[in-house]
């Protein structure tokens, strides 16, 4: 063994065990065979408060991933470099290091300092790097959507939509703690449309937190759900499927831990909500969109400094919808939130429904909520929405 071979194998295993590794990545396969991964990556994940190593094969267009302890990861990272694969890049929290192996079995390596005075490339990096899903290493369903290139480079015109996938990202990181801690988290995205985040959601859950998950995306177009699962076979995806079906007739084969609905168009929002409390769901994520329901029940007369004006009767007949929607939530036993979500381009819609299924209930304040609900819908002369009444027919209110 090379002493540049040598120096890189105590670098990488010295960092495993004071926990400065970040990553590691082997290509440049020294045979060439089509079945043998022609890319692996090795990245720290923590796995039921363990760390562990993440080991992602590439093989053609598909990846298979498998977490591993860490004596056995800085054992077959030893057999990646310079055995199975020429160039290794390496980076630890202090500095990134770059062994390439020639043909005869030189080893070179190279470091670069990524402390110190960041130069403008070195913040832009760092910035990059407390992305959830970072640029710069290839995440299979954004190269397969198109928004990074194959060398996992996001592509310019798409860093906006790059941006708000790792912001919804952080959004599904902030709940993670409320849903089971063991075995595999059950999804259930309605409405999932294009699905760019209902597979940020896989993404996130198996790849960064190290979770298996079984995940439903459900939209009423047949030609979205036959894309989707285009790119779930492409991606030789097994614990993620795409069905035709509407929200209201949706029936969940086990127990959902986390229900999404993301801009699902008017009252599906509503048949949402109602669904994911029924099925007693951990966590519900709504960002409703369109609604239409309040507005059409609003007296002609009834809102009049807001019904001079058909932008604000708009506005206001929305924020009204979702402030119904969360005390309904609180009302059936949910911790609710709602906040500004993501400004995703095809909506203007960018509120979030946060709802955490509560451990015990809190009667007092339950019956209360109902109440001041009530004395609001008196105020605007309005019959009980789509969700109450959905709620009231499967008595959960
Ligand atoms: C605006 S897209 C949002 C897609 C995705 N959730 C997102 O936020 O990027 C709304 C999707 O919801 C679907 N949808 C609306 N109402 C539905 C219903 N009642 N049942 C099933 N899908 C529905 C539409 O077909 C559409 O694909």
């Amino acid at each position: 063994m090379s002493s540049a071979t040598e120096k890189l194998y105590l670098l990488i295993s010295e960092s495993v065990r004071d926990g400065s590794f970040r990553k590691a990545v082997f290509s440049k396969p020294v045979e060439k065979c089509s079945d043998g991964p022609s890319r692996i990556d090795v990245r720290p994940v923590s796995v039921k408060g363990r760390v562990q190593l993440q080991v992602t094969r590439r093989i053609g267009a598909q990846e298979c991933h498998e977490n591993i302890d860490a004596k056995e990861g800085v054992a077959l990272m030893h057999r990646f470099s310079g055995l199975m694969f020429r160039d290794v890049h390496f980076g630890t929290s202090a500095a990134e290091w770059t062994a390439r192996h020639s043909r005869k079995g030189k080893c070179t390596l190279t470091k670069r300092e990524t402390t110190g005075t960041p130069s403008e490339s070195d913040t832009s990096h760092n910035r990059n790097r407390q992305y959830l899903i970072p640029d710069g290493e290839a995440c299979p369903f954004l190269v397969a959507t198109g928004i990074m290139s194959a060398d996992g480079r996001v592509r310019a015109k798409h860093y906006a939509k790059f941006r708000q996938i790792n912001r919804y990202v952080e959004f599904i990181r902030d709940v993670a703690d409320h849903l089971p801690r063991d075995g595999a988290i059950d999804i259930v995205d309605f409405g999932c449309g294009k699905s760019y985040l209902t597979f940020a959601t896989h993404h996130f859950f198996r790849h960064v937190a190290g979770r298996d998950v079984r995940i439903t995306g459900l939209d009423r177009r047949r030609d979205v759900v036959d894309t989707c699962n285009t790119v779930v076979r492409d991606l030789g995806l097994d614990d993620i499927q795409f069905c035709v079906g509407d929200i209201a007739d949706f029936k969940p084969v086990g127990q959902v831990h986390l229900a999404i609905s993301l801009h699902a168009c008017d009252t599906a929002t509503d048949d949402a909500l109602s669904a994911a409390i029924a099925w007693g769901t951990d966590v519900i994520l709504a960002v409703p969109c369109c609604q239409h329901e309040l507005s059409s029940h609003l007296p002609k007369d009834g809102l009049p400094l807001f019904s001079d004006h058909g932008i604000l009767h708009e506005k206001f007949s929305s924020l009204a919808t979702d402030a119904i929607r969360a005390n309904l939530l609180e009302c059936a036993g949910y911790e609710t939130r709602v906040m500004e979500f993501i400004d995703m381009e095809h909506t203007a819609k960018n509120l979030l429904i946060r709802a955490i299924r509560r451990i015990s209930g809190d009667t007092a304040t339950t019956v209360g909520s109902r109440e001041q609900m009530q004395a609001f819908c008196r105020q605007l002369s309005i019959p009980p929405l789509r969700l109450q009444q959905k709620l009231e027919e499967y008595g959960l209110l």
